[in-house]
Parts: structure tokens; sequence; C-alpha cells
């Protein structure tokens, strides 16, 4: 390919300016004829990508017929984030999820975010999360009164369900009937699997043909844009009484207009986006109800499965480290005392935060995301052609020992104050940075703080047996399925361990 061990002059602009030194352009080793590195990123996604730093700061991956550059560097990450125009979403699995998720906030391209996130930022003020707080302690206390002493749960299975039911809940309130909320869960893991499927075996009309599998994958999507379709239909012709996040999004309103019918791309059936450098046209319009359907779609798949998987990860941390898991405890008995967190207990849980916190720098669930360009431009001194598939992954640049001594330690404490400041800017990216960030962190940090407090204030997880957990190579980063046994705590002070509630 004759780019191993090429060098190029750091970018005169951006973060990458204040080294001048030169950078070092490879491509992976190992690659094997037709699937390059396809197999190892699917067999050991995280070894294989951790590896790659050693090779250069830039480093070509080849899958299949496509080369993707992996940038290793987070002055090269801070580059491809903080320009958007030329490092436009996109790579095979946000184009796949464009299908489903049409122009929501985190499939649409550049042109049409700047409405987008506008209309959706009111949803996520501080003062809406905390009125969002109560409503998902009330379901994380729901979920877990389910639970009993000696039970083995899949702990994955169970975060899921927990997750699906706060998200759920703050979106839509009442308008999902328990049946229907179990029924959209279902239909979110099936669409997100064929997601993943069509984004890593790009086999285009084979996805039409009436297998099984294709069939599960039309009927879970079409069922799922049935259901939000029928809820957004019913709140249109009554708004009155609702006082969740979709009752916030429909209210909302943006001086910038809503792209026309062509602008947005769901779905083979549906018209697809424009290009990425066709300006929207102008001309002021309220939210529409396919805009609003969009982001519905996109804060369910972007929402649940993320926060879930962050959960199932910190309760496997906590499990392999008992002095930490004891401290935790420390922590909740004395803010809590055996009741169950409310959203004024946050302030007094700054150990929770920080495992929680460190377990997303462990395993950060957006592991590996794309961006395409959108014209020519140089990337560590490195000729990049319109098109070109650029990625960065947080668990990459959360593996670094400059940033991160003794990477592989599960340490909370890194995340002190004191200790917080020496992480570099822009080493710790587990919701991204620029324009493109998570506008769900804080709802995220909020929900995961509670659930852990609440479940780990009443209940210790505990493995059955020792056994090594591989992390699952999908959209999002999973420990796959995690058995653990249910314990009931009791605390030091001899105070009894609080009665599960009774399952609703
Ligand atoms: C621990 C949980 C979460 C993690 C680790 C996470 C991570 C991320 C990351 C890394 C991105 C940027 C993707 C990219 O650069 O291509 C992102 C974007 C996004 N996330 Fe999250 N997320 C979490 C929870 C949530 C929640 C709870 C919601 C909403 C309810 C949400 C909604 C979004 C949206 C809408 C975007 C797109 C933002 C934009 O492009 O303007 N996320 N998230």
């Amino acid at each position: 390919m004759g780019i191993r061990g090429e060098t190029g002059v750091r970018a005169p602009h951006g973060p990458a300016a204040a080294a001048p030194d030169a950078w070092t352009v490879a491509t992976a080793p190992g690659g094997i004829p037709l699937l390059g590195h396809a197999l190892a990123l699917w067999r050991r996604p995280l070894a294989f990508l951790a590896a790659l730093p050693a090779h250069g700061d830039l480093v070509a991956i080849r899958l299949g017929p496509q080369r993707v550059w992996l940038a290793c560097d987070p002055a090269l990450v801070q580059q491809i984030l903080m320009d958007p125009r030329t490092y436009d979403k996109g790579g095979p699995l946000y184009d796949t999820m464009r299908m489903v998720l049409g122009n929501g906030l985190v499939t649409c391209p550049q042109n049409v975010h700047r409405r987008q996130r506008r209309l959706a930022q009111p949803c996520f003020r501080p003062s809406r999360i905390a009125d969002y707080a109560t409503v998902m302690s009330d379901e994380i206390g729901a979920a877990v009164g389910q639970w009993r002493p000696g039970r083995t749960l899949d702990v994955t299975d169970a975060m899921l369900d927990l997750s699906a039911r706060v998200t759920t809940g703050v979106l839509m309130s009442t308008s999902l009937a328990p049946g229907v909320a179990a029924e959209v869960r279902g239909c979110l893991a099936t669409v997100m699997r064929g997601v993943l499927l069509r984004a890593v075996v790009p086999l285009g009309p084979f996805y039409k043909l009436p297998t099984r599998g294709n069939r599960r994958f039309d009927r879970a999507l079409s069922r799922l844009h049935h259901i939000i379709d029928g809820i957004i239909a019913e709140r249109r012709a009554s708004t009155a009484g609702h006082d969740d996040l979709l009752a916030t999004l429909l209210e909302a309103t943006d001086d910038e207009p809503a792209p026309d019918a062509c602008a947005t791309g769901r779905g083979p059936d549906r018209p697809t986006a424009p290009p990425a450098h066709q300006e929207a046209p102008h001309a002021k319009e309220p939210l529409t109800d396919q805009e609003a359907h969009d982001q519905l779609m996109t804060f369910l798949v972007a929402g649940i499965e993320t926060t879930a998987l962050a959960l199932a990860w910190t309760f496997h941390l906590l499990a392999a480290h008992p002095e930490e898991e004891r401290r935790l405890h420390a922590e909740l008995d004395a803010v809590l005392a055996g009741r169950p967190p409310v959203p004024a207990d946050l302030p007094r849980l700054g150990r929770a935060r920080r495992v929680v916190t460190e377990a997303l720098r462990m395993y950060p669930p957006g592991w590996a995301l794309t961006r395409v360009t959108t014209t020519e431009t140089t990337l560590a001194g490195h000729r990049l052609a319109p098109g070109s598939t650029v990625l960065y992954s947080a668990y990459v640049l959360h593996q670094d020992p400059v940033a991160f001594p003794d990477p592989q330690r599960f340490d909370p404490d890194r995340w002190l104050p004191e200790r917080a400041g020496s992480v570099p800017s822009g080493a710790m990216l587990p919701f991204a940075a620029g324009n493109r960030k998570c506008i769900g962190d804080h709802f995220a940090m909020t929900e995961a703080v509670l659930a852990l407090a609440a479940i780990a204030a009443r209940w210790r997880l505990r493995p059955p047996s020792a056994r090594t957990v591989r992390p699952v190579p999908a959209a999002v980063l999973s420990p796959g399925p995690l058995p653990m046994v249910c314990e009931l705590r009791s605390r030091p002070d001899g105070a009894a361990p609080a009665v599960p509630s009774q399952a609703p």
C-alpha cells in the first residue's frame, strides 16, 4: 500500500497545531485476502484496536474492500470531532442506522444537524433532567423491586430492562402500556442486531430476500414505526396532561426551517437524506411528525442500550473488585441509611459517580465510531480523498497509559477532583466531543448513578462461578450475558436490609 511508516507534518490548526513533530501513518498488520482485518476486528475487537496505536498515529484497517482510518492520537480525534463539516456522520454503521433513525440527531448529516439539535436541546436542560430524575427513581425502584434473594439474573438483560423502563418512562410517560413497552424493547433488540449485521456484512440485495431473519427484521422495524407513529398521532390530537420528554419535544420551535420532505432519510421505502453539502431551504416551520418520529426512535436507540451496558459493566467490575465495592457500600450506607435514593441525594453520591465514570472509561459503550470526509482533506499529514471513512475509538483513547497510568486497573479514584485535573483534555471521551457530543450525557449519568445506588444499597451481585467475560463486538460494547446471584446486603451497623418492595 506504500503507506506503512509514512510520516506527515502535524496540521497547522486545531488541537494538533501545538506539536510540530511528525505524525506516523501505517497499515494495521495481519490482514488476510478478501476480508482484510474484518475477522480480527470481529473476534477480538478491543485487543485488535488497542494494539494499533503502537503502529502509528493514523492506521489503515481493511474491512473487505473498504479501508477505514483509525485516528489513534487524541489530537487527531479532536481534529475530526471539531470539524464536523469535513468529517460528517457516515460509515457502514451510521449509513445503516440512518435507514432506521432517518434524520434523528445521531444519524442526521451536518446540514440539518443544527436545527435538530436546537429542537431537542430543551428536552435535555438541567432543569428537565431534574424533573426526569423522579421518574427515573420510580422506574428503577419498580424494576429492582422484582428481584428476590438467591435469584440468578442475567445482569445485562436486567439492566436493558431497567434502562428501557426508565427511558420509555421519561420519554413517553403513560403513553406506552406495559405490554407495549416490552414489545418496543424486543423490537429494538431485533432491529439493532439487524443493523449491526447489515453494517458489518454489507450484502445489499441479500437483505431484501424473504429469509426468516430478514422478515423478522422488517416486521420489528415496521412495528416500531407503527407504535411511534401512533403515539405521536395521539399526542397531536391531545397534548393535555403530559409532562414528559415527548411533550417538550413537540412543543419545541426553532427559527430554522424544517427540511423539505426529501430531506427525511428513513428506510428504503422512504426518501433519502440530501447530500451533506446541500443546506436545507429556509422557511420557519414547527417540528414535523417525521422529525418527531425520527427523534423519538433516536432517543430510544441511543439511550437504552448505552446506559444499560454501562451499568452492566459497572456491576461486573464491582464484583471483580470487592475493595471498591466495599467503599461504595460505605458511601451508600452513610448517605442513604437503608432507604432508596432520591434525586436530592445525587450531589452526595460522589463515589457512585466515580465508579460509573471509571466503568465508562474501561468499557465505553460507544467504543468505535466513524465519520466520512465530505471533501479532500489532510489528517496526520496524509491526504484523505472525499468519502474516506475515519474511525475513532474511545476504548483505544481510554487505554493510553500516559493519560491513564495503569490503564487496565479499575481505579474509580482517578476521578477524584484532585486527580481528574491531570487527565489531558480530549483523552476521556465516553460521550464524544464537539457539536455531535452526546446530548443525553447528564440524563445517562443521572440514571446510572441512581440505578447503581438503588441496587448496590440493597443488593450485592455475585457471579455464580469464576468465568472470563469477553466483550461482545456490537454497535455498543456489551459484556454479553452476565449471570449473577442477588444477595441481600446487611449493613455494617446491623440494621436489617431494606425489604424489597413487591412487584407492581
Ligand atoms: C452511558 C450512556 C451513553 C453513552 C456512553 C453515550 C455515548 C454517546 C456518544 C459517544 C455519542 C457521539 C456519537 C458520535 O460521535 O458519533 C452520542 C451521541 C448521542 N447520544 Fe448518547 N450516550 C449515552 C446515553 C444517551 C442517552 C440516555 C440519550 C438520550 C436519551 C442519548 C442520546 C444521544 C444523541 C441524540 C446523540 C447524538 C447527538 C448529536 O449528534 O447531536 N445518549 N452518545
